[in-house]
């Protein structure tokens, strides 16, 4: 009995059948190869996406304000000839090995003309080959480490000369104190032109990060710590920028602007944000926002310094505090500089800003105080009148 089925296992008609399976799925001759002409129209298909989607990161600095490649001045200019340097040195090192292997490929294929596909030799290590291949890239990134390192420390250590300016983070948006003049402003950071500006960075809650790409990389700022950053615009203008690190719901609407004014113009700025708003009157437009600001719950959080030291309203910078309304109207930003949104004027924004800061922000330590339209409507006349 045993014997029957073992022959039937080795020459019945079970075994032939598998022998016919194995033959005709031999990996050879298993599928043939698309025609040429496919393979190169999918290969050019390949190619054009991937040169449109690297395209995208050079699009104009209008539409796409966080780009590194537009750098405004010599840090992130620094940075930017690092990038190119590694770059290129990677472009060449890429082109080497695609064209060594391709040479190897077409030189060394299996032509087996005629007879049967043969076992090229095995080799099993070559100790000439591996100490090549580790000592090139060695050396290659000696090379890319020698102006890195340099730059990392270069781009934080700031000069004697820089102007200091505080940056300090909240959630959700960054609060600027100028130590000299000892002026509080927030969401827009004014420089002047042509300086270097030192950054002095600290975080009132969790940790945050600074990045303004067309004039420096990003810099953490850790509570209880201090980071410096070096900022330089070579030509007056805006520059957009944004906390780059996730610090809570409204992350992602915590930006910053920083706009940079001709040294004139800049000492001009300071000084009028060096001076106190003016009290308003009973008879003053601006009264009944007056009222407003200091009867529904804005003076618990929001510093206003005006011409009468008695009636002005001091929260310290320790304390847990929003924006100083001082010279709230000099600002083009607010909210964390993530309003006026485009085609939206200041004043309606501040409407939906004033009705309901949550809907806003999501997260907003300003609540929605349920003020009137009225009340918003006064507000806001207040508000713009403190140039
Ligand atoms: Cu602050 Cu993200």
């Amino acid at each position: 009995m045993e014997g029957v089925r073992r022959a039937e296992l080795t020459d019945g008609p079970r075994a032939q059948r598998a022998k016919l399976v194995a033959t005709s799925q031999r990996p050879y001759d298993a599928v043939p190869m698309a025609p040429f002409r496919r393979r190169v129209t999918r290969l050019a298909a390949l190619a054009g996406t991937a040169a449109l989607l690297s395209a995208c990161a050079f699009i104009e600095v209008d539409e796409n304000p966080l780009t590194t490649f537009e750098p405004a001045g010599p840090f992130a200019e620094e940075i930017d000839s690092l990038f190119w340097l590694v770059f290129w040195i990677a472009t060449v090192v890429f082109a080497l090995v695609m064209l060594g292997l391709v040479v190897i490929l077409v030189l060394f294929r299996d032509r087996h003309r005629g007879g049967e596909p043969k076992e090229p030799r095995q080799l099993h290590g070559s100790p000439k080959l591996e100490v090549l291949w580790t000592v090139i890239p060695a050396l290659i990134l000696a090379v890319i480490a020698v102006p890195t390192v340099s730059s990392i420390f270069d781009l934080t250590e700031c000069g004697p000369d820089a102007i200091e300016i505080e940056v300090i983070g909240h959630q959700w948006w960054f609060e600027y104190h100028y130590p000299e003049a000892d002026v509080y402003t927030a969401n827009v950071m004014v420089i002047p032109a042509g300086q270097e500006v030192c950054a002095v960075m600290t975080s009132d809650d969790v940790i945050h990060n600074f990045w303004i790409p067309a004039l420096n990389g990003k810099r953490y700022l850790v509570p209880g710590q201090t980071t410096n950053l070096r900022l330089q615009a070579d030509e007056p203008g805006e520059y957009w920028g944004h906390c780059a690190e996730f610090c809570g719901l409204s992350h992602s609407l915590m930006r910053a602007r920083v706009q940079a004014l001709s040294p004139a113009d800049y000492e001009g700025w300071l000084a009028a944000q060096q001076e106190p708003s003016i009290l308003p009157a009973e008879a003053d437009p601006g009264y009944e926002g007056y009222q407003v600001y200091l009867n529904r719950r804005c003076v618990q959080c929001h510093t206003m310094r005006f011409d009468d030291a008695e009636a002005s309203v001091l929260i310290p910078p320790e304390a847990f505090n929003g924006p100083e309304l001082t010279h709230f109207a000099s600002r083009n930003v607010f909210a964390g500089a993530t309003l006026p949104e485009e085609g939206e004027t200041h004043e309606e924004a501040l409407k939906r800003w004033l009705a309901d800061p949550p809907s806003v922000k999501p997260g907003s330590f300003m609540p929605d105080l349920g003020l009137t339209e009225a009340e918003i409507d006064a507000l806001i006349v207040w508000l713009e009148s403190n140039e």
